[in-house]
């Protein structure tokens, strides 16, 4: 049995983190043999879709690797659930830590066309903390991450030390060590955000709290999730489909800032869903 769900897409989860070629690579032969057995396993058209995903990935990696290497600091590197120590329930309802590319995530902020000062952002499984520092840049009142691993929270609390950027429009911004079906919906209107963090049973509780802190008080609220397209990610879930469901919300445009960027960002699914009333 295969040590992770993502690993049958083994291209693509090391194209998220850059890693395609060289880094876990010992040289073009073995490329060629991934390659030659992903077009056997799965076809030319998938192979396809994962090489795209694997060149554009790299590209992106490189620039979130240069943002923050000018700090002595890195988000980069997937890191499974199994080599952490995790004391939660949903422990092994999660999925492992990859981090969101950067432009992702400023392409979905950018698309709310909102003055983001009243707004705190959350991100739910925040890992290493590569959306926090990206989340900072704009003017936000608070931004937090959730992470349930220590290990993984140790290390955002220690970017978010070392990223002194003068980009930064948002100085309030932490780790919270924590089981994100536990963490209280801030009171205010929010950005929540998901980079396909755990599966179905943990989102739906997650999604109740959100509901729950509507009905209490009408925030506006934005509710960001992004995943790869389709069968290049070995974890998709039906988090979307809840969203869709949801009465409470409704489901927003996604607006690319450039044709560079849609087409950088053209492996992933991404959803803006808004609160309404
Ligand atoms: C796909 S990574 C996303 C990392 C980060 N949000 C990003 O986009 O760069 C998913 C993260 O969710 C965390 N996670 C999974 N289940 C969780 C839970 N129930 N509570 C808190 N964190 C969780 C994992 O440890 C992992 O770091």
């Amino acid at each position: 049995m295969l040590p992770s769900r993502r690993l049958p897409v083994l291209a693509g989860g090391m194209a998220r983190t850059g890693r395609l070629d060289v880094g876990a690579l010992p040289g073009p032969l073995r490329d060629l043999r991934i390659f030659a057995g992903l077009v056997r396993e799965r076809g030319l058209r998938h192979t396809g879709r994962v090489c795209a995903l694997a060149v554009r990935g790299r590209w992106m990696a490189a620039s979130d690797r240069r943002r923050e290497a000018a700090f002595g600091i890195s988000s980069d590197g997937a890191v499974e659930l199994r080599e952490l120590t995790i004391d939660s329930e949903n422990r092994a309802l999660g999925f492992p830590y990859v981090p969101s590319p950067g432009l992702l995530v400023d392409t979905l902020l950018g698309s709310l066309d909102e003055d983001l000062s009243r707004f705190c952002f959350v991100d739910f499984g925040s890992g290493k903390g590569r959306v926090l520092l990206v989340a900072a840049h704009h003017p936000f009142r608070e931004v937090v991450g959730v992470e349930f691993s220590p290990e993984l929270h140790e290390i955002a609390s220690s970017n978010i030390r070392s990223y002194t950027s003068t980009a930064r429009r948002c100085r309030n911004v932490r780790s919270v060590c924590a089981d994100a079906t536990s963490f209280p919906i801030p009171e205010r209107p929010r950005v929540l955000y998901f980079n396909n963090p755990f599966a179905e049973r943990v989102f739906a509780r997650v999604l109740a709290n959100i509901r729950a802190a509507h009905e209490r008080a009408p925030h506006q609220s934005y509710v960001l999730y992004q995943q790869l397209a389709g069968d290049l990610e070995a974890d998709h879930t039906d988090n979307i489909a809840s969203l869709q469901r949801a009465d409470f919300l409704r489901e927003r445009q996604v607006r690319f800032p450039s044709r560079r960027a849609r087409f950088l960002l053209g492996s992933y699914e991404l959803r803006i869903f808004e609160s309404v009333g």
